[in-house]
């Protein structure tokens, strides 16, 4: 058999996994979140839940994918034994799910882009761009179409596989992203009247915090850094045993939650300075930012230039959710990374379909036993029960079965001088274990 692919460079691996986690999570989820949650007590509890949770765990996946060289179900069987293989499993399902549904927020971003392009969305009326995004989502055609543009775009990267796929993808679309992204940030806080939209996104108003803030904000902190489905873990299978992992992972939650605070900064300013509603809901991006666009002196300009950077943002990310399974079945299942490529995007696009329709034709549909449309069953059962579960897990895999020889792996068998090792452990045994199990509860009970 061929020796693994590695990562060419470091860079090229940190700009492939800060590409996995910035996506529509920080740039669509994020500002709207934020907005529905109170503002900047929101961005708070979700800071710590980054600092606490997201980087040990960002750590841990990283180092059971270097130090296995596998995909998530043979890595968590070559370290764990046979009964932790069904951690693994449970990720590639999620990963399958969060496909799916991604692939069809993802096909918006083209058809917004298209649309800006062409001057379809010169409306400053919310009502009028919410009817028309409405109109859009819930066609039977349109969306499906774009959705399967995008699962093209994302195979086509795929199939090139590490080096010269995905590796060469990230190296030229996260600096643009980064570019883009200060662009249109710089226009948005130098808007008139931007100051209240500043001050609602980083002064805290206490008020508005509940449990299901701190739900809200433990589940995007997870989607926001591709946790708990074994995407980091199977990017760290592509790395050199020589490679820094504490510096990586350090590095990559900065990025990401970095970003996810310039997005903060590019959309509440503006929605405010128009005097727009920032509770508007998943609508902030499709409905009330083209109304910004269009209130704007060369609004057109910015509207293209930021559906470009959504589309972008979220290529990278679907990127990482396709090569995760991918990796498995050519690991385990010895197929040609060509034709798993092809057959696991027909799949995802297979179940991205009614993930649409339920937007539309079948929005009178609730899963059975649910009060939930398709499209909302996937996203729930993946992001607020597979990934906090599978985080839970995985913690509880390096913290106790794991253990001691988890931190040696972690410091290359100390060659790294790394202080907070102990602390990693510590939280990894207890505080991400009960912290996660706290939030699981809440959302069932
Ligand atoms: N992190 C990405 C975002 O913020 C989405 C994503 C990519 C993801 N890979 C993942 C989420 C793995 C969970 C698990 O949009």
């Amino acid at each position: 058999m061929a020796s693994r692919e590695h990562w060419g460079s470091r860079f090229g691996f940190i700009m492939a996994a800060a590409g996995s986690a910035v996506g529509l999570g920080n740039i669509w989820k994020f500002p709207y979140q934020t907005g529905a949650n109170g503002g900047a007590a929101f961005l708070i509890i979700y800071l710590c839940f980054v600092a606490l949770f997201g980087l040990s765990l960002v750590m841990a996946e990283l180092l059971i994918g270097r130090t296995s060289q596998k995909n998530p179900i043979g890595a968590f069987r070559s370290l764990g034994g046979p009964a932790w293989a069904p951690v693994g499993a449970m990720g590639i399902v999620a990963g399958f799910t969060i496909l799916s549904f991604y692939i069809v927020v993802a096909g918006w971003t083209l058809a917004y882009l298209l649309a800006m392009l062409q001057g379809d969305l010169a409306l400053t009326d919310p009502q009028q761009l919410g009817a028309k995004f409405g109109e859009f989502i819930s066609s039977p055609y349109q969306p499906i179409g774009y959705a399967a543009l995008f699962m093209i775009l994302t195979a086509t990267v795929v199939i090139g596989g590490i080096g010269q796929g995905i590796e060469r993808a990230s190296r030229v679309l996260m600096p643009a992203l980064f570019v883009l992204l200060l662009v249109l940030v710089g226009r948005s806080v130098t808007l008139d009247g931007a100051e209240e939209g500043l001050r609602f996104f980083l002064a805290p108003d206490w008020s508005k915090v509940n449990g299901d803030t701190f739900t809200s904000a433990i589940g995007q902190a997870f989607f926001s850094l591709s946790l708990g489905m074994g995407a980091l873990l199977t990017y760290g299978s592509y790395l050199p045993s020589d490679s820094k992992i504490p510096g990586s992972a350090v590095i990559i939650v900065l990025v990401d939650s970095g970003v996810a605070i310039l997005a903060g900064l590019m959309i509440l300013p503006a929605v405010f300075a128009f005097g727009f509603d920032p509770q508007e809901g998943p609508g902030l991006t499709f409905v009330t930012l083209p109304a910004v666009f269009a209130a704007m002196p060369g609004g057109q300009i910015f509207g293209v230039l930021f559906f470009a950077l959504l589309a972008v943002a979220a290529l990278t990310s679907s990127i990482s959710l396709l090569e995760t399974v991918v990796c498995y079945f050519v690991d385990e299942r010895g197929f040609s990374r060509h034709q798993v490529t092809i057959a696991a995007s027909l799949v995802s696009f297979g179940l991205g379909i009614p993930a649409s329709l339920s937007l539309g034709i079948w929005s009178d549909f609730t899963v059975p036993g649910t009060d939930k449309n398709i499209f909302d069953f996937m996203d729930f059962t993946a992001s607020s029960v597979l990934l906090p579960l599978g985080g839970l897990l995985t913690a509880l895999f390096v913290g106790w079965k794991w253990g001691h020889g988890a931190l040696d792996a972690l410091s290359n068998e100390g060659q790294l001088h790394m202080p907070p090792g102990r602390l990693w452990l510590f939280l990894l045994r207890f505080i991400v274990p009960l912290g996660i199990g706290w939030v699981l509860l809440q959302a069932f009970l």
